[in-house]
């Protein structure tokens, strides 16, 4: 319940501004994982810089896709297994867009980074361990998309 608290009162704060604290986990994101800007083709061309990408309208969608769904798994605290089937699909698609289960590892890492930038004093070791924890869950149910 603790944890939960925690969650809800940081998240609060990050979404309020879900393009900023998002672009900051994508720049981390692309920081240690570069090729993964490839990844993202909008009319089937490849961005030729991460800059070109962070500041390409489809991105800045898919931006707000991965906090609308992060925001769905707040409100959800109480009753994850509900997002269970629909966060399997979407791991099925991202299986398909050529996107490794190993790099949700460093959206978790970089999740973590834009949180700490976006708290300051209030990142605490408690709120670290509470996010891993809702974001492993979260991966946990995605990873099922790659074999099932
Ligand atoms: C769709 C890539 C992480 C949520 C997509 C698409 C690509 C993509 C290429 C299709 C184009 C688009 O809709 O913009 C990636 C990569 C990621 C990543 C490379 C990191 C390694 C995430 C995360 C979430 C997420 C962490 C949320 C937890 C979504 C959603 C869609 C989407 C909701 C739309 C799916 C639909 O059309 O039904 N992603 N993504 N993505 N992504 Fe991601």
């Amino acid at each position: 319940e603790y944890q939960k608290e925690l969650i809800r009162d940081t998240w609060q704060i990050v979404n309020q501004d879900q393009i900023h604290h998002g672009t900051v986990l994508f720049t981390r994101l692309f920081e240690l994982e570069p090729a993964l800007v490839f990844l993202f083709q909008y009319n089937s061309a490849n961005f030729s810089s991460v800059q070109e990408c962070l500041g390409s309208s489809e991105f800045t969608e898919h931006i707000r896709k991965v906090m609308t769904v992060i925001d769905a798994a707040v409100q959800s605290l109480d009753s994850l297994p509900s997002l269970e089937e629909y966060l399997t699909g979407l791991g099925r698609k991202h299986r398909a867009t050529g996107v490794k289960l190993e790099s949700f590892n460093t959206v978790g890492e970089s999740l973590l980074y834009a949180l700490e930038s976006g708290l300051g004093d209030m990142f605490t070791s408690d709120t670290r361990d509470a996010w891993s924890r809702l974001y492993a869950t979260v991966v946990s149910a995605m990873s099922q998309g790659w074999w099932r």
